[in-house]
């Protein structure tokens, strides 16, 4: 049996994916940097890596630290550099240094691509520091077997320190309050659970490369917010399309697609990938539960 690191374990993907490997009765030990888990070290810190992976000697990480705020990225470099980058760097050495055979799962992001897209692997297009610094973690992660899952999530959270977009949708609808959405970017998400299910897959037949994890086809976050909205019996009057250009509550640049073929993990994985459209309705029934 697989002894699992899940670091970043307290995080809006990491509290789904910890529940449901132990619900299946996996080997997990949990890691984060502040919050409660078994494990608590700050894995951008070298030494302190290596003394508890040592400690732990996991025989799969799946790595979903990070610094996901695009924002706080984009004005702290050294900080995102430190908790994308140099984390993965940390791990990587250590599983080298030790000669383990120690399979690496990481979690990156559909945030490394812009332009027409569908986008393959090779499309890379870097924009802001949040994907510079994710995509600098990649390249670490591949000194080492590595399976590098690029994705992107929607969901109901677990943790009332983390919102997810649908969490935002669903809040703002609710109240009735007046928000922005952004109809010039493009996104192809899965939900939280499908995103689990596929690392339960990977954790098992353990491909080597870096994969996209997307929805089949994809939309703007404007008709993806206001058809959530729709699922859930709500006419999202309170909703007003806007151009991320001129969002005034963003300083980042946001890629404008980042929309992804995932032909290439269907067929290594054998499985097919569902629609957006029905993610959305999948999603909706989280909230009405
Ligand atoms: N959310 C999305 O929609 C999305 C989309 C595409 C890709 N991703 C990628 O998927 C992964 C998981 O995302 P998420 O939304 O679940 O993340 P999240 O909720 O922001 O959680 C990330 C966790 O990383 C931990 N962490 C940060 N720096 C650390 C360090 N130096 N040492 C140890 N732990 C550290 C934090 O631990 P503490 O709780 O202790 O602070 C935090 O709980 C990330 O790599 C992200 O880039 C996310």
């Amino acid at each position: 049996m697989e002894k699992i690191l899940i670091t970043g374990a307290n995080g809006l993907l990491g509290t789904s994916l910890g529940s449901f490997l132990k619900e299946r009765g996996e080997n997990v030990v949990t890691s984060a940097f502040k919050s409660k888990a078994d494990f608590n070290f700050d894995l951008s810190v070298d030494a302190e890596c290596n003394h508890f992976l040592e400690l732990i000697k996991p025989t799969v990480i799946i790595n979903l630290a990070g610094m996901t705020s695009v924002e706080f990225c984009e004005e702290n470099l050294h900080l995102a550099y430190a908790a994308n980058t140099r984390t993965v760097e940390n791990l990587a050495k250590w599983i080298i240094a030790t000669k383990s055979k120690c399979h690496l799962i990481h979690i990156s992001t559909d945030h490394v691509y812009d332009g027409p897209g569908l986008h393959a692997e090779e499309n890379v297009k870097i924009t802001n520091n949040y994907a510079m610094t994710k995509y600098a973690g990649e390249l670490a992660a591949a000194f080492v077997p590595c399976t590098i899952l690029r994705t992107n999530f929607v969901g109901k959270s677990k943790i009332n320190s983390r919102e997810s977009l649908t969490d935002w949708v669903y809040k703002s609808v609710i109240n009735n309050k007046c928000v922005q959405v952004l109809d010039d970017v493009y996104f192809s998400p899965l939900s939280i659970k499908r995103v689990v299910n596929m690392i339960y897959l990977v954790l098992y037949s353990k491909p080597i490369g870096v994969f996209n994890l997307g929805s089949d086809l994809g939309m703007s976050k404007a008709e993806f917010d206001f058809a959530f909205a729709k699922s859930l019996g709500f006419q999202a009057d309170n909703m007003t399309k806007i151009n991320a250009d001129k969002a005034l509550f963003l300083k980042a640049y946001r890629p404008k697609n980042m929309c992804m073929n995932s032909s290439k993990f269907e067929t290594i994985m054998d499985v097919k990938l569902p629609k957006l459209i029905e993610i959305i309705d999948e999603v909706a029934n989280e909230y009405r539960n």
